[in-house]
């Protein structure tokens, strides 16, 4: 997988299902035409992956991915997914490790590490979210604290493997709060995830790592962050929700 520029519209639990066609409807009436090696996600609430996959079908650069899937391929585990079901309705991605997971679910390194491994065995793409908390960042080990979430989930993983992930930096203080991180931040942050995945993997396996920021990203600030030379995209999430937000950021890629 080479190195690509990804814009990606993480949903959350929101929407109705008249406003999920009215969103993606508006999206596609916009033509919106991508370059190569670029692409757009949309990860909306399981219960509209088949419906925005459907609507999606004819717009070339467009891709569904779910939230977060399982870390067992199936068995009984009321209201959890399976990789291999979102894999059916037409996912390409699957987020992991969002810092709402981590929080409202407890999900730990080791967890993620599980579940990265039955993703990729069910044949999707991963987009794995790192990022550290407010005080984590006041003491300045911010560094140290997401290294070890990417070498706790995703080290096990053989080069091939790992050439699947894509990373999305989003620390948790610019989650949904208005605070973006500047371009500076972000972009010392892509420099030392890129610098830990060539130390474990080599360069040309760094180099082609797409890593996407998270974080209160938004039609004005994301030309800046998206022109950091280690900053690939992003994953949306508030400024997702409306069609022409979205078709900004798209357009700052
Ligand atoms: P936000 O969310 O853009 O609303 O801050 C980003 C995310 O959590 O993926």
């Amino acid at each position: 997988m080479a190195r690509k520029k990804i814009v990606a519209g993480n949903w959350k639990m929101n929407l109705s299902p008249a406003a999920c066609n009215e969103l993606v409807t508006a999206l596609t009436a916009k033509q919106i035409s991508l370059p190569e090696h670029t692409e757009v996600v949309i990860a909306p609430p399981y219960v509209y992956i088949d419906r925005v996959a459907g609507l999606l079908k004819d717009t070339t650069g467009f891709f569904v991915s779910g939230q977060d899937c399982h870390q067992k391929t199936s068995g009984a585990y009321t209201g959890d997914v399976s990789a291999a079901m979102l894999k059916a309705l037409g996912c390409k991605y699957v987020i992991l490790g969002h810092s709402e997971r981590r929080g409202y679910h407890r999900e730990d390194n080791a967890l993620l590490a599980e579940k990265v491994n039955t993703a990729l065995a069910e044949g999707l793409d991963v987009i794995f979210c790192c990022g550290e908390p407010l005080e984590i960042r006041e003491a300045s080990t911010q560094n140290d604290f997401v290294n070890a979430q990417i070498t706790e989930s995703l080290f096990h993983l053989d080069g091939a493997a790992m050439a699947r992930i894509v990373i999305a930096y989003e620390p948790i203080w610019a989650i949904g709060t208005g605070k973006t991180a500047t371009s500076a931040q972000a972009q010392d942050m892509h420099a030392n995830i890129r610098s830990v995945v060539a130390g474990k993997y080599g360069q040309e396996v760094a180099d082609n790592t797409t890593i996407l920021y998270g974080g209160s990203c938004n039609a004005q600030n994301a030309q800046e962050l998206f022109a950091q030379p280690d900053i690939d995209g992003g994953l949306i999430g508030g400024a997702a929700l409306k069609a022409d937000d979205f078709a900004a950021i798209i357009a700052a890629r």
